[in-house]
């Protein structure tokens, strides 16, 4: 039977690439959304995939939405925590809600959905955890104090839970996309985001399949032996 793939914030940028790779993969894959149904439903309706609402910055919501899943398509096998959010502001402007919204989505949520799926995965003895970190969180970011903090708090999350897992067949590695070209970067003012392209040496942005195709590897059983470990696919702009 095909594995369950579960990715976070999957309908839309990068996630939504992972869903569509992963499906042609073979996987059943799920996609859940925060907030815009519209695309939700657009997007079930282009690729079959199906769609499920809940934030994952609460953990009631994500553990009942788990259980949703599993009720709907069986247990879930594999976890891409891929939802995120930005509040960029400089410091000095950054609100406590700004701080908080971030960290709830992008740092907590990554412990609501990977903490009511890992019982599960020990007990059958295999998992695949792929966390999407980013290549701010490796490097921090002038207006992200929060962002990077939660993406270098994703890196720890990724090597603690691979030392966990690793005897019972599950696997977590992180992948820290560069910059990709989303509507999230796309929301960068121009001349912001054209002094970034300057700093990428491949000469451009990242497209999503090419972090989906790095996701796909991971969660493959050819991947048995790679945890805890870091892909950085950013064009060269930032070696750790
Ligand atoms: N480095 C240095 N200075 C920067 C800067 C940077 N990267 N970005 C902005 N500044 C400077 C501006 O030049 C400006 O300077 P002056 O005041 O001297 O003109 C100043 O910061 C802006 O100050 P403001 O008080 O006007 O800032 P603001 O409150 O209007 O905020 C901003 C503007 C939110 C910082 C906006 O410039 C911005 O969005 N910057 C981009 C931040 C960024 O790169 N975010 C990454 C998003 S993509 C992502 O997160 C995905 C991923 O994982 C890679």
């Amino acid at each position: 039977m095909a594995r369950i793939a579960l990715v976070t914030g999957g309908s839309r940028g990068i996630g939504a690439a992972i869903s569509k790779n992963l499906k042609d993969a073979g996987y059943t894959v799920a996609a859940t959304y925060a907030g815009n149904d519209e695309a939700a439903a657009k997007f079930t309706e282009e690729t079959g995939i199906a769609t499920y609402k809940w934030n994952v910055g609460d953990y009631d919501s994500s553990k009942a939405g788990i259980e949703q899943v599993e009720a709907d398509l069986g247990p879930i096998d594999i976890v891409v925590a891929n939802a995120g959010i930005t509040r960029d502001a400089p410091f000095h402007k950054m609100t406590p809600q700004q701080w908080h919204d971030v960290i709830d989505t992008n740092l907590t949520g990554v412990f609501n959905t990977v903490h009511p799926i890992w019982p599960g995965m020990r007990e059958r003895g295999f998992g695949r955890i792929v966390v999407i970190s980013s290549i701010n969180g490796q490097k921090g970011q002038f207006a992200q104090v929060n962002y990077a903090a939660t993406k270098a708090g994703d890196l720890g999350i990724v090597k603690s839970l691979a030392q966990e897992g690793a005897a019972k067949g599950i696997t977590a590695n992180a992948i820290c996309p560069g910059y990709i070209a989303t509507e999230m970067v796309m929301a960068v003012p121009e001349k912001v985001r054209d002094s970034i392209i300057a700093q990428i040496p491949t000469g451009r942005l990242g497209e999503p399949e090419e972090i989906a195709r790095c996701v796909r590897f991971l969660v493959s059983d050819d991947a048995a032996f790679v945890n805890g470990s870091t892909i950085s696919a950013n064009g060269g702009q930032f070696f750790v």
